[in-house]
């Protein structure tokens, strides 16, 4: 009886932290949301774009502490520039100011058109996402 009462005391706090636990893991996984099985977050972690860039708008932050190596926010970007011009230019087929971009995009085609449409829904009033 004894045992029982002391189960039952923790219940519900139990419950709730379980509850809030999923939904903490949900909350980091946003990414499987934009759609195309490979996410866009995932890959610009991956592909270390977050080395030099970071992104306001997804809580990203560059992680370089190289002035000289900083690119600018992607939060935005896309207001910017044409998607078809990021992908030549991280690709390094395309050149800015006769400038090369300082990495080349390495992952498949598929990673790369996540990675733009992920980017494509970064702008300054999708903060949080
Ligand atoms: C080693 C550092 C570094 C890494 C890694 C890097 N970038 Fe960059 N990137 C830069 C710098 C620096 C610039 C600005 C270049 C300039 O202005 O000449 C830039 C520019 C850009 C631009 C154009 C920004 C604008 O305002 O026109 C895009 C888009 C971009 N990077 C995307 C990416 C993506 C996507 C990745 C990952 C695949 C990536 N970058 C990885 C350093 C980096």
């Amino acid at each position: 009886m004894e045992q029982y009462l002391t189960w039952q005391k923790f219940r519900l706090p139990l419950a709730l932290l379980i509850l809030l636990l999923t939904v903490e893991s949900r909350a980091g996984d946003g990414d499987q949301q934009s759609g195309s099985g490979t996410g866009g977050r995932t890959v610009f972690l991956a592909q270390k774009c977050n080395m030099c860039h970071s992104v306001q708008s997804a809580g990203i932050e560059a992680t370089t502490k190289s002035k000289k190596m900083k690119g600018p926010d992607l939060t935005g970007i896309i207001s910017r520039r044409e998607t078809d011009w990021i992908a030549k230019y991280i690709r390094k087929e395309v050149q800015l100011d006769g400038r090369d971009h300082k990495k080349e995009f390495k992952g498949s085609e598929k990673e790369l058109a996540a990675v733009i449409s992920w980017l494509g829904e970064q702008t300054p009033e999708s903060t949080g996402k």
